[in-house]
């Protein structure tokens, strides 16, 4: 591996081996997601919990001050909306690779939608990309969604989009967690897994509990937004995530630190 890849994924990958990557792409399909109306403002008090942030170029111009050192995950595919949700996994290429070095991203990612109608693109999609970013030395996280005929997030599912994103050349792959199962999914797979949280859930236990499970069954930490930054107190909740990726706590141990942060946070 070349030095420049090395490199960048020492930037990501921090040197216990795990990662807390706060994505607040969002937008680029679902518009003003609530809470991240203003980006800016809403990812600012998180920021020095986070190993890297992910976002689009137009979020990371008009959002991030460029003095920011905190790594750039630049997601590079797109071009799908909400209002033809029928049509989300039709994503195509949305930013180059030379406006990747231009902003100097540390990492670039892209979804692939196994399982869906446009799986041959996507993936063709991802492959295309890796073969330009590792001229680079820039390494590509694909972000596996899985199509509607998968939406079931069983293990044999989600390892079966891992994997083929690790064969076609991803550095990192995003997932979901499965309560049954997850081993297979990063066993499977033989780049670094991380989670993403999905739709927020009601109890902050619920978040704790996955990602120690997760972690326990190989992941190397998440890639996850509104379980952070939808709930009410969201330093508290960064933070407890932080101390069980990078401390080794228990869930116990997180909604312990959560609590007593939560009572000195504003609402
Ligand atoms: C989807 O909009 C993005 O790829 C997100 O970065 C990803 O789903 C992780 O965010 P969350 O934890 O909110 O699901």
């Amino acid at each position: 591996m070349d030095w420049g890849m090395k490199n960048r994924l020492a930037q990501l990958i921090q040197r216990d081996g795990k990662v807390l990557f706060l994505p607040i792409d969002h937008g680029y399909f679902q518009g003003p997601t609530n809470k991240l109306e203003e980006p800016g403002k809403t990812v600012k008090p998180l920021l020095p919990y986070a190993d890297a942030i992910m976002l689009t170029r137009g979020i990371l111009r008009s959002s991030i001050d460029p003095e920011n050192t905190k790594p750039i995950i630049l997601r590079v595919s797109g071009g799908t909306s909400m209002a033809r949700k029928e049509e989300l996994s039709h994503e195509g290429i949305i930013t180059s690779v030379k406006e990747a070095i231009r902003l100097n991203a540390s990492a670039v990612s892209i979804s692939i939608f196994v399982g869906s109608e446009r799986e041959h693109e996507t993936l063709l999609n991802l492959s295309n990309l890796v073969n330009e970013c590792e001229e680079y030395g820039i390494p590509v996280m694909a972000v596996t969604a899985v199509g509607k005929e998968l939406e079931k997030r069983e293990a044999r599912y989600l390892a079966l989009a891992c994997r083929i994103a690790a064969e076609l050349g991803a550095r990192v792959v995003k997932t979901y967690y499965c309560k049954e199962g997850f081993e297979k999914v990063t066993r499977g797979c033989p780049v670094p897994v991380v989670m993403a949280g999905g739709p927020k859930v009601e109890s902050e236990l619920e978040v704790f509990e996955f990602i120690h499970d997760g972690i326990q069954k190989g992941a190397i930490g998440v890639n996850l937004g509104r379980n952070v930054w939808q709930h009410d107190y969201p330093v508290a909740m960064i933070r407890a995530i932080r101390s069980i990726i990078h401390e080794g706590a228990t869930p116990k141990e997180a909604q312990e630190l959560f609590d007593e942060i939560k009572s000195g946070e504003k609402k």
